[in-house]
């Protein structure tokens, strides 16, 4: 008997958006402990356009040929030995295996069946893989590694992103004064999302505009205009600066020293409990998710060409 194939998106090397070709490739049985889940859509991350051209998670993954994608929103389809806890038919949504390649740009994927959690009810597919890396990333960094409590002033760089607009949402749940950069034509949709502040960076130098701040989630880094090392400076002694997309450069750690703050790198990691709680805000109406564009799989190029131009309001994701 032949084996199943399904739809996928792959790359034959490292290099631009034009690398990523739909594929024929053969389908994922799951092992025990494992579900098989059909995409119904695949969240587009900036992980995915650095791990395509050989940054990001090119490391872990190895050389190519290999199939991107952590953020699935899908259906089970069948359940590997073991696997109480799901059933085919279930609607789920998780960001499986990062990590380690999950292969999200395909009709199916196989991952451990606790690696997934309910999709929020009140979500379509494609709002709902938007959801995990993003909320994951946002939500473990403010909670777990900073321990964001009310009251708290928390300033969180590129709010309008992925990841940024959702942790203004989770910083202001937590009760924290929120304090965010985008540009001005975002301002006002931020602050309904619950940011008390917005500052231009286009036109304001943010540490002119904000002081004793407890916690920077800077979702920016050095690469641009020394965000992280320049955000050391609103921080009151004792503060933490979480360093999300460039880590802690050893100069970043000296400086932060001395000035008598402190500097974490962050990396997300697969987290169903958290997902379930997450599902759990978004469907009581406490957190929106904002798409700004659903592409078909195979237009993945196109996505990554969008994104990378560095300006999505939201999330970019892809239907399958
Ligand atoms: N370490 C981890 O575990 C982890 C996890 C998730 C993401 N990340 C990294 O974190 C970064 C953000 O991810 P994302 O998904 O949120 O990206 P994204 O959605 O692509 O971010 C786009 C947003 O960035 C804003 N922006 C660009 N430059 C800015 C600046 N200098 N100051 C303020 N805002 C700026 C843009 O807003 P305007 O149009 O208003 O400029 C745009 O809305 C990426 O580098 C990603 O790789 C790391």
């Amino acid at each position: 008997m032949s084996t199943p194939t399904m739809r996928a998106v792959s790359q034959p090397a490292f290099g631009g958006p034009e690398v990523l070709e739909p594929v024929h490739v053969p389908r994922p049985e799951p092992l025990p402990t494992e579900v098989l889940v059909r995409v119904r859509a695949a969240g587009v991350n900036p992980v995915d356009w650095k791990t395509r051209s050989g940054g990001g998670m090119a490391g872990v993954l190895g050389q190519p040929p290999f199939i991107l994608g952590w953020d699935v929103s899908g259906v089970v389809e069948e359940v590997g030995f073991g696997v109480t806890t799901w059933k085919p038919g279930d609607e789920v949504y998780g960001m499986p295996w990062f990590p380690r390649a999950a292969g999200a740009y395909a009709e199916y994927v196989t991952a451990p069946s606790r690696q997934f959690a309910r999709k929020p009810a009140t979500l379509d597919h494609e709002h709902a893989a938007a959801v995990p890396l993003a909320a994951l990333t946002a939500w473990q960094a403010l909670t777990d590694t900073a321990g964001v409590r009310a009251g708290q002033r928390v300033l969180i760089h590129a709010g309008a992103g992925g990841v940024g607009h959702l942790a203004v949402q989770f910083a202001r749940h937590l009760g924290a004064h929120v304090v965010t950069t985008a540009r001005a034509a975002k301002h006002e949709w931020l602050r309904k999302l619950g940011a008390d502040e917005t500052i231009d960076y286009t036109t304001t130098r943010f540490e002119d505009a904000v002081a004793d701040v407890d916690v920077v989630v800077d979702l920016v880094g050095d690469g641009h205009d020394d965000t992280s090392t320049r955000s050391l400076r609103v921080l009151r002694r004792g503060g933490l600066l979480v360093a999300v997309p460039s880590g802690v450069s050893p100069e970043l750690a000296e400086r932060a020293e001395a000035a008598g703050v402190r500097a974490t790198p962050f990396l997300v990691e697969p987290d169903a409990p958290a997902l379930a709680r997450i599902a759990g805000l978004i469907d009581q109406g406490e957190v929106a998710v904002e798409v700004e564009d659903v592409l078909p799989l195979e237009q993945a190029a196109e996505a990554h060409r969008r994104g990378e131009e560095g300006r999505t309001r939201g999330k970019l994701v892809l239907t399958v």
